[in-house]
């Protein structure tokens, strides 16, 4: 296990920096082709094929990894928005996907942890509406704590809670087994085919995120599991930049190909964008222009990382939104992001990802 996991995080990096530039070089070619040129299909086959491969990479480390959470500030819709070409593929063209577009649900949780749990509870919805044609709903809602279902209040604590419920119009989970269900090596689907581990990883998962998982007691139909998070408070009111002002982006990131499809991509969404390749080159550059709104810096670079970056720029200026980008972040890195107020988004990652996760943050 530990040599799988060694060679996971391994390749992790370099691959998802590779997959990270063929994802925005398809993206941005194809956002200059007209709408109805033959090449779209193709280039879309590339965009897919290139999120399958990085959804693997992330299964293999998810499964090589040993168990410590990483909790940074997460936006909800942003992950499924990340989640769901991967989903789609899971569920096949007979189940139907529902999606939230709710932006800005934003929770302290690790972005890997919440992606398993996820995944689980669409693969038991799956699972559960069979062959048949079905409907599986995702949907995010923030509760306050007199919404909360009256049998959950007796156990938590009284505060605002993101919901995130994903419910199914399968046959539903017997009233008799509902007890049952979170038990370690608890199935009911046949040998070989059930670990019966799939509930108990998310529960735990959940747990220990601060959070609570809920079977409905009375769906409307088929099943509805929900995931409570903790709501982080709205983003402060930000100041007025007057009417004109593009918002300034730092931009760190050492690999060429991706520096500069990030910038474009920035550029396009209507920001300005410094883009650097490396921490002291941003750091230089944050003292030259104190009108820098926000970071986005990968995680990985030689000399100054970005996690000291971040550092060593909040020192000088408190609350700077930081967004961190990486490929693999190794067990030393993980533990400092732990203490770090910052959005994470894991590589490779489609530009309209990059684009969302910093709309929350300027
Ligand atoms: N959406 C659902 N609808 C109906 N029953 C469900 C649903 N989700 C879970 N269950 C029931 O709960 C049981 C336990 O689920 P769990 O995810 O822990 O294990 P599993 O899905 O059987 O195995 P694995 O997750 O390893 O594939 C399932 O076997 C099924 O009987
Ligand atoms: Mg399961």
């Amino acid at each position: 296990m530990q040599g799988v996991g060694l060679l996971a995080a391994g390749l992790a990096h370099d691959l998802n920096t590779m997959l990270g530039g063929i994802l925005a070089t398809a993206e941005l070619m194809s956002a200059r082709l007209p709408p109805d040129d033959e090449l779209a299909a193709d280039l879309g086959e590339i965009i897919g094929q290139a999120e399958r491969a990085g959804a693997l990479i992330r299964k293999l480390l998810a499964f090589s990894r040993q168990e410590t959470l990483h909790p940074c500030r997460l936006d909800l819709a942003a992950l499924l928005g990340r989640m769901e070409s991967m989903l789609r593929a899971l569920l096949g063209r007979h189940i139907g996907l529902s999606l939230p577009s709710r932006r800005g649900a934003l929770v302290e949780a690790d972005p890997q942890a919440l992606e398993r749990v996820v995944m689980n509870l669409v693969t038991n919805a799956r699972d559960a509406i069979g062959a048949r044609p079905g409907h599986i709903a995702i949907t995010l809602a923030r509760t306050a704590a007199d919404d909360l279902p009256p049998e959950a209040r007796s156990f938590m604590p009284s505060r605002d809670y993101v919901a995130l419920s994903v419910s199914d119009d399968g046959p539903g989970v017997p009233p008799e087994l509902r007890a049952r269900i979170f038990e370690p090596y608890f199935t009911t689907k046949g040998e070989g085919a059930g670990t019966g581990l799939g509930l108990p990883t998310a529960y735990g998962l959940v747990k220990q995120s601060g959070g609570f998982l809920l079977l409905d007691d009375a769906p409307r139909r088929g099943a509805c599991f929900t995931v409570y998070l903790p709501a982080l408070p709205p983003e402060p009111a930000r100041e007025d930049q007057g009417p004109v002002a593009r918002p300034l982006i730092l931009l760190a990131e050492d690999e060429e190909l991706l520096r500069t499809c990030a910038r474009r991509g920035l550029e396009q969404a209507g920001y300005a964008v410094i883009a650097v390749e490396g921490g002291e080159a941003a750091e230089a550059a944050f003292a030259r222009h104190p009108e820098v709104r926000a970071l986005v810096s990968d995680v990985r670079m030689p000399g100054l990382d970005g996690i000291a970056l971040a550092r060593r720029l909040r020192a000088r200026r408190p609350g700077l939104p930081v967004l961190l980008v990486s490929g693999y972040a190794d067990a030393g890195a993980r533990e400092a992001l732990e203490g770090l107020d910052v959005t994470f988004l894991p590589k490779p990652y489609r530009l309209a990802d990059l684009r969302r996760s910093l709309e929350s943050l300027v």
